[in-house]
């Protein structure tokens, strides 16, 4: 039973089958606020087909509850392409969303930052993205459908929404373009010199193939960065996976204000 629609009635049958609004994916070190959520947790290991979130500083559990009184899908945590090889990983858990009534999708992730005036403990919204991996999540997709515009994939009023929240709640909010790199290895300092040239101005290893696949499922999307280190070369600091899961509660704090005001201001 991995098809989408048995895996959303399996869900309601848990939650209550009250459409969602928004889906929420957390990044590394960024699970906290799905344990906040007052509604029903569901393991992923209890959803079959369900990807393993197999990276330590996630949390692996679908919550589907209130949030500032909306009705929310929280992943606690996502897989990644560098776990399996497979860009698609997201697009069952996706299509589960657009199951279960979502109308948008707001991605988080730890990124290094390529911008001198954006640091480790800041959030940044994506403006869009570059996909660098040259991978796509709908490679295979046989129908016409494939070919899912990508302009203003990062919708434009989400982005206002999000930008009204972080000034009600005076928190800095710059917006930049964000490079998808495959990982698992961080990059070189020669990558990231020539994905500036590119334009990018945070580079981590998620949430492009989820923002194609929200697009392809007809979810508006958003996402936004926790800035946990400055990008590969562009600081004398250690690049690790133990210092991202170091960082990010830094930004995680800011992140969760920005959602719940965001949340709090929704018609
Ligand atoms: N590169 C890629 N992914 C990341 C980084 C980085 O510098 N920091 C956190 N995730």
């Amino acid at each position: 039973m991995t098809d989408a629609a048995s895996l959303t009635r399996l869900i309601q049958s848990r939650a209550g089958a009250e459409p969602v609004k928004l889906g929420l994916i957390l990044g590394s070190g960024l699970g906290h606020l799905a344990e906040t959520v007052s509604g029903v947790a569901i393991d992923y290991a209890d959803l079959p087909g369900f990807p393993h979130a197999g990276v330590s500083g996630h949390y692996p559990k679908l919550v589907i509850g209130d949030l500032e009184g909306v009705r929310v899908a929280v992943f606690g945590g996502r897989a990644h392409y560098y776990e399996s090889g497979d860009p698609a990983v997201m697009r069952l858990p996706l299509e589960v969303l657009s199951g279960l009534g979502a109308e948008a999708l707001i991605a988080t992730n730890a990124a290094g930052s390529l911008r001198p005036d954006i640091r480790p403990g800041d959030v940044m919204l994506l403006s869009d993205h570059i996909n660098f991996s040259g991978l796509n999540p709908l490679i295979g997709e046989p129908t016409d459908r494939r070919f899912v515009p990508m302009t203003d994939a990062h919708d434009p009023r989400l982005r206002t929404r999000l930008k009204a929240a972080a000034e009600a709640e005076g928190i800095a909010l710059p917006e930049g373009v964000y490079a998808w790199y495959s990982g698992p290895s961080f990059e070189t300092p020669a990558e990231i010199r020539a994905i500036r040239i590119l334009g990018a101005d945070a580079v981590g290893m998620s949430t492009v193939p989820e923002i194609i696949l929200a697009r392809f499922l007809g979810l508006n999307a958003a996402a936004i960065s926790t800035i946990t280190n400055m990008a590969a070369g562009l600081s004398d600091e250690k690049i690790s996976h133990e210092h991202t899961k170091a960082m990010a509660p830094l930004g995680a704090a800011k992140l969760e204000r920005l959602i719940r005001k965001m949340l709090r201001d929704l018609d």
